[in-house]
């Protein structure tokens, strides 16, 4: 399974990738929009701190036309691992037909039901993107919507693989992880809840208390061992 930062502040992503083995970046217009700084160079930043490592930018266009164009833009400027997110609607599943033929590599983003999903996989997006808090937010599952969209996935033989979206705790990235898809999606802020540092740091420095008894002159295993 994949994890994706979900975000485009550039401090934070460079933290999470200095400690995390994640496997790239998803952006979009919102969260750009929180940078204050042309997206373009909030993007190549992005580009340049992740390497070759998956990029997804979301197109702003509207009917399928200009998606195609904003996509071809988008694939221009970022290079070759790069993901074009476009809504699931009539005008996006269009755009995507087309895409598909250029082998540009699509997400389809803003997922709330199985049929959306199952419409993009057939117009032949890479990822489906389900938004898991905003589902659970209009009073559905969104982990059950999630788990119908990878049967789908399975009983068809589709090659398109789910990146999970939308959380707001690190119980709903838990269970997407233990059910097992393609990828999820988290922001820095739920990524920074997965491990809860101050109980591993109570812990250690338990363990280093404990062993400065057998010789308070040797403090450390490297003391004993240089
Ligand atoms: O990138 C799209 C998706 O992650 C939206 O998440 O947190 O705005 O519901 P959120």
């Amino acid at each position: 399974m994949k994890l994706l930062i979900d975000d485009a502040n550039i401090e934070k992503t460079k933290e999470i990738y200095q400690y995390y083995l994640v496997d790239g970046v998803t952006t979009n217009p919102s969260i750009l929009s929180k940078q204050k700084q042309s997206p373009r160079d909030v993007l190549s930043e992005i580009r340049k701190i992740i390497g070759q490592d998956e990029l997804h930018v979301q197109v702003l266009s509207k009917n399928s036309k200009d998606i195609i164009k904003e996509a071809k833009l988008i694939v221009k400027e970022f290079g070759e691992n790069t993901f074009v997110k476009i809504p699931s609607n009539k005008e996006g599943f269009k755009a995507m037909k087309e895409l598909k033929k250029e082998n540009i590599k699509v997400t389809a983003t803003a997922i709330y039901s199985p049929m959306q999903a199952f419409l993009a996989m057939k117009a032949g997006a890479r990822y489906v993107a389900p938004y898991v808090n905003r589902i659970d937010n209009l009073g559905y599952d969104g982990l059950y919507v999630v788990k119908k969209i990878q049967n789908i996935i399975d009983s068809n033989q589709f090659e398109t693989e789910i990146l999970a979206a939308s959380f707001k705790n690190s119980n709903q990235a838990l269970d997407l992880i233990e059910y097992g898809v393609g990828a999820l999606t988290c922001g820095v802020d739920v990524i920074n809840k997965f491990v809860d540092d101050r109980n591993v740091d109570r812990a250690v420095e338990d363990f280093s208390k404990d062993f400065e008894k057998i010789d308070p002159n040797k403090k450390t295993m490297i003391d004993y061992l240089n």
